[in-house]
């Protein structure tokens, strides 16, 4: 079983980007970079123009296709409006996964994010050999760390990365996963 390409949920459309997706994905970016900079590193490196940004895309779609790494961009229910990311990615132990999240500027306190990341947990559940998915974020980033203590994950602890610099610090959030529940 792999993870769908396309699911909805009560308000969303959770999906497998293509490249002609991108007009949608830079206008949101763009739109949201002061907000994601302090907090994502690749916001860091954006505008990216629109031919680049279509071949990102086709990459996003091969690797999800291929099972390395689902980008999944978050949709309202006509598929006309991008409101944000997830994505499950292959980071720590063999039996993680990773989810990552943002929203775009005048999409957040709807509940989108919680609703999306739920689902994905859930999608989590259809990798062979996936048993747990965690949130890594900056503990400083409170609305970030609000989603994962809003659907009952469990924080690991808080690590700095760099012994030298304490600013650089990461709580982990951890959640089980039902194996093969998929999303209904
Ligand atoms: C982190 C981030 C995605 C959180 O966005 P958010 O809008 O707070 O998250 P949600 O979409 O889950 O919305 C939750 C809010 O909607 C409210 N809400 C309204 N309807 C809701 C519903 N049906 N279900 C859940 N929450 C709902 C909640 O009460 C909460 O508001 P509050 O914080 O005022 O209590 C956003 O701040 C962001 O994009 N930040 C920059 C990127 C980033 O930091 N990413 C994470 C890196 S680790």
């Amino acid at each position: 079983m792999t993870i769908p390409p396309r699911i909805e949920t009560p308000r969303l459309v959770l999906r497998r980007y293509r490249p002609e997706d991108a007009p949608l994905l830079k206008e949101a970016i763009d739109q949201s970079l002061e907000r994601l900079q302090p907090w994502m590193p690749w916001a860091r490196m954006e505008p990216t123009p629109l031919p680049q940004l279509t071949e990102r895309l086709a990459t996003f779609a091969a690797n999800y296709d291929a099972g390395t790494e689902w980008v999944i961009g978050i949709f309202d229910r006509e598929e006309r409006r991008l409101l944000g990311g997830t994505g499950l990615h292959r980071r720590g132990p063999a039996h993680v996964l990773e989810i990552g999240y943002w929203v775009r500027t005048g999409a957040e306190g709807q509940g989108y994010i919680t609703e999306a990341v739920d689902a994905v947990r859930r999608l989590a559940g259809l990798v062979p050999g996936i048993t747990h998915v965690r949130i890594c974020c900056d503990p400083r980033n409170l609305r970030s760390a609000a989603v994962p203590g809003r659907l009952g994950f469990v924080c690991l602890g808080v690590a700095t990365a760099d012994p030298d610099d304490d600013r650089a610090e990461t709580a982990t959030w951890e959640s089980a996963v039902v194996p093969g529940d998929g999303a209904s």
